[in-house]
């Protein structure tokens, strides 16, 4: 949802800020642009469409600056045209604003700025912050001007000013959106997301809410918005290398991630729990073992794809601790009456830490007197700072806009709690808990051997690509796997895709069903089995193309469908795992063929930080 960059220090804050926003473009990509102070003038270069764009407007020239702030965007207010695209500025072109968030009160303060003689130029909700910053700035003192601008706006920001008036100095502040300074030597970079800052720093302070902080060479200082009063800033260690975040000779983001699964779950689970003779300990869980024997009833927030591993995580803390699950879409728990009470415990699941739909439910819950567990992948992200315990992934950075490892990840994530909270309310014995540890082992070197079988899925891909309506049906521990399925292949398809439960097709998708439909069933040996095998039936029976995706190579499947992907057999519950896995490289590859930007799927950004 739009990123932003500043950068100020002795290096050359130009390429400093293409390389920033290359990194936040998956926030979106509608346009681009930066700003920055070069021989005592203040530089404005933007236009619509990609970084790339902008890039090639920049090779007009060198460029040599110490200063620089820049913006990729996806618009909201505004259409994306280049006099919409960001940095904004005053009436004079000497001060100027990015911004990521919406100003909701931004028509009413727009008559008020025209009345006083302000021209504006865009149809954004962000040019008044320029026009109000420019009505405080006459003592020259920009930093104050800022603040009192931002007393006057109602909504949610990220923002990095620079004016002519100040050529030494960034303001930035934050209210809702994302911000985060990563200090160099003698250098800092302002930004939305932690892979912006890697190539310069791994120390990084993360700016909290109604917070303004004025950034100089020198050193950087961090006020309350509305008191002035100022704050320690707590430095925080990021432990990504910055080749993580780059593509390396992939294709696609989303490709490399693909094949990073194995890893990534190894990270997820290894050296988290010591098996210690009969004792059981989680080295880095914030909750004690009393603590989470009290839980009695449990709430899971999150959207999009964390929200499918929301419900496979039901299924697992049901099964092995015993407590009551909801799964709720973040956007719909804000909203609503959640029954909370001092035993409750929200668990929110977000890859990003910053949706703000998510932020808004943790929010609501610990309102209302829950405890809260974040599983998240973006250390210091701000839902891990407003929580009471975290579980990082530690997938690694995940740029490709359609998520995966942080999906495979997250279920890992909800497998080991779920055992352990199990464990804590002795459910569990301790080999049980030692079996379900081992299980969980060997699903890295099960994940590559999928993996090596891609050459099959693209096949399949090859075969299917021009069909235009998908069906992915599950049923029980995997009915969350077919609703991921179909996510993946619309958001970066935009095919008509939707996932269902076996058993809820005859109640009418499957209306649908024609000889052009295709239908990926999922089917492992479970006790779901053979119900699974009559809803494929009943699909065959009306002519529809059908691909199995199986942990057996049985005779009964093989007659009954067009096409059977085999993955290897493990538990029920670690099994979403692995059947997630092709149907992520069967959307990637479909995608491929038809020429899509798989990265950057048109209207989606990768981090949604407005409701
Ligand atoms: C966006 C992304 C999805 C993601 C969802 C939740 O919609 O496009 O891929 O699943 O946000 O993001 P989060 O960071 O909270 O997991």
């Amino acid at each position: 949802m739009c990123g932003i960059v500043g950068y100020i220090g002795s290096n050359n804050a130009v390429p400093i800020l293409i390389e920033g926003l290359r990194r936040l473009e998956y926030r979106g990509y509608d346009s681009a642009g930066i700003a920055f102070y070069e021989d005592g003038n203040m530089v404005l270069k933007k236009t619509v469409g990609k970084l790339s764009n902008l890039e090639s407007i920049l090779r007009e020239r060198e460029y040599e600056s110490h200063l620089g702030i820049g913006h990729t965007r996806w618009a909201t207010h505004g259409r994306p045209t280049e006099v919409n695209s960001h940095p904004h500025c005053d009436c004079y072109g000497k001060l100027m604003v990015v911004h990521n968030g919406i100003i909701e009160n931004y028509s009413l303060l727009k008559k008020v700025l025209i009345s006083e003689g302000h021209i504006f130029r865009s149809q954004t909700d962000t040019e008044v912050i320029a026009h109000l910053i420019e009505r405080y700035l006459n003592n020259g003192n920009l930093s104050e001007a800022v603040r009192r601008a931002l007393c006057e706006v109602e909504g949610t920001y990220a923002i990095a000013v620079i004016s002519s008036s100040n050529p030494d100095t960034i303001v930035a502040a934050r209210k809702g959106s994302p911000l985060i300074i990563g200090r160099g030597d003698k250098e800092y970079i302002v930004a939305s997301d932690v892979p912006a800052i890697l190539n310069i720093t791994k120390d990084a302070i993360f700016v909290n809410d109604n917070e303004l902080v004025v950034i100089r060479e020198d050193g950087t200082q961090i006020t309350d918005l509305k008191s002035g009063g100022s704050r320690e800033e707590k430095i925080y260690q990021i432990p990504w290398d910055p080749e993580l975040a780059e593509k390396g000779g992939y294709a696609h983001f989303m490709l490399k991630e693909i094949l990073e699964q194995p890893q990534a779950v190894r990270n997820t689970f290894s050296g988290r729990i010591n098996l210690n003779k009969d004792k059981i300990h989680w080295e880095d869980l914030d909750f004690t073992v009393e603590e989470l024997r009290k839980i009695s009833r449990i709430y899971i927030v999150s959207c999009g794809t964390s929200w499918h591993a929301s419900l496979v995580g039901k299924s697992m803390i049901e099964a092995f601790a015993k407590v009551p699950v909801e799964v709720d879409l973040a956007s719909e728990f804000r909203y609503r009456m959640p029954l909370i009470d001092d035993n409750t415990l929200t668990i929110g699941i977000t890859q990003s830490g910053e949706t703000a739909d998510t932020l808004g439910a943790i929010r609501k819950a610990k309102e209302e007197g829950s405890k809260i567990l974040i599983i998240c992948n973006v250390v210091g992200s701000t839902a891990t700072r407003e929580a009471d315990g975290v579980i990082y992934t530690h997938a690694g950075p995940e740029i490709g806009v359609a998520s995966t490892k942080a999906f495979t990840s997250q279920l890992v994530a909800l497998y080991l709690f779920a055992g352990y909270l199990g464990r804590a309310k002795e459910l569990i014995s301790y080999s049980a808990f030692s079996r379900i540890m081992t299980e969980l082992a060997s699903i890295p070197k099960k994940i590559e051997s999928i993996l090596e079988k891609e050459e099959e899925i693209k096949r399949l891909a090859d075969l299917f690509w021009e069909k235009r309506d998908y069906f992915f049906l599950g049923r029980g521990i995997v009915y969350p796997i077919a609703l991921e399925g179909a996510l993946k292949l619309k958001e970066i398809s935009y095919l008509h895709a939707e996932g269902y439960a076996g058993g809820e097709m005859k109640h009418g998708p499957i209306a649908l069903v024609d000889k052009d439909m295709v239908v990926v069933a999922l089917v492992p040996h479970n006790s779901v089995y053979e119900k699974m095998l009559g809803n494929i039936e009943e699909v065959k029976a009306r002519d529809a193309n059908v691909i199995a995706i199986a942990d057996e190579e049985c005779e009964e499947i093989i007659e009954k469908v067009d096409h059977v992907f085999c993955v290897p057999k493990t538990s029920d519950f670690l099994s979403p795992i692995l059947f997630a896995i092709p149907l992520q490289l069967f959307a990637y590859h479909i995608a491929r063929n038809r020429g899509c930007d798989i990265d950057q799927p048109r209207n989606l950004a990768k981090s949604v930080t407005v409701e």
